[in-house]
């Protein structure tokens, strides 16, 4: 039987629609619109689309959206002094500077930069800490989407074999720890893994995020498993496709997201919620 398709396009819509409703509430006590501000450096075409969606949320939930798009040019003491305007800015809650930055800029201290109470990110070394502990604010947007479709179709992780492919500060690290936290048994594979296929035929939960255009094939996958496709890959046509072989994969797996319409815009859904989470630090009601 081909797999059930969980559709991150109908859960984000009914975690936006949560979001919406509390922000309206959250705004009428408090007189404060939650405030995003998303900075861009350079011209990736990818990342361009990311900013356009995030300030397109922003619209749709009543927050304010501050841009910043800065040249390729930008210096690291630019761009690290704008964060720190940001930082006291009191209309912004939350700061997001779009990755991956120019190579001359150094990614980490950039983070490092960012006021952990305003990094709905959750990538400053605070929040990360939080988050391995279990005693967190912010998830990353990507990892925590992920759970909230886990969630949708009641999938209980606690004891399943969880197979991570990918080991990214952005998805494979906290992915890992958000299933572990579930008491998921948890591998995390990687570009060095020995014998991939064999490990991912052991999963009953299978999260592809390595970047690589079908990248996970029917052979990798066990019977019945869950399938989560993190990937956003272009083919040779430009047409936008996960990690995961999805035709062949999907007749194999009891659930499967698919790319696009899957994973990405459950990762915007939840940048709200964080950014809502950000308003609320600031009013001092959480
Ligand atoms: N680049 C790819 N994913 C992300 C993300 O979740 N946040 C930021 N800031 N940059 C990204």
């Amino acid at each position: 039987m081909p797999a059930k398709i969980i559709s991150g396009k109908d859960v984000s819509a009914s975690v936006k629609a949560r979001i919406k409703t509390e922000a309206e509430v959250f705004t009428a006590k408090t007189g404060i619109a939650p405030g995003l501000a998303v900075i861009i450096v350079g011209e990736d075409p990818a990342s361009q689309i990311y900013v356009r969606n995030k300030h397109k949320a922003c619209k749709d939930m009543g927050f304010a959206s501050f841009e910043h798009t800065l040249p390729e040019s930008t210096t690291e003491a630019e761009l690290l002094s704008l964060i720190a305007k940001l930082n006291s800015d009191d209309s912004v809650h939350g700061i997001l500077v779009q990755m991956p930055l120019p190579k001359h800029i150094n990614e980490n201290a950039v983070i490092n930069a960012i006021n952990p109470d305003k990094d709905v990110d959750a990538f400053h070394p605070e929040n990360v800490g939080h988050i391995m502990i279990g005693d967190y604010k912010f998830l990353p947007g990507t990892p925590a989407g992920v759970m909230e479709l886990l969630a949708s179709e009641n999938i209980d992780i606690t004891g399943k074999n969880c197979v991570v492919i990918g080991r990214s500060n952005i998805v494979g690290k906290p992915m890992s720890m958000l299933l572990l936290h579930k008491h998921g048994t948890v591998t995390i594979c990687h570009s060095r893994t020995k014998n991939l296929p064999e490990i991912t035929r052991g999963a009953d939960i299978l999260v592809a995020a390595i970047g690589k255009l079908g990248f996970v094939t029917a052979d990798m996958v066990k019977e019945g498993a869950i399938v989560i496709d993190v990937g956003i890959n272009r083919t040779a046509e430009g047409k936008v496709r996960g990690d995961v072989d999805f035709d062949s994969v999907s007749e194999k797996a009891s659930y499967i997201t698919p790319v696009p319409g899957g994973v990405g815009p459950m990762t915007i859904a939840m940048l709200m919620l964080n950014t809502l989470t950000a308003a609320k630090i600031f009013a001092k009601t959480i």
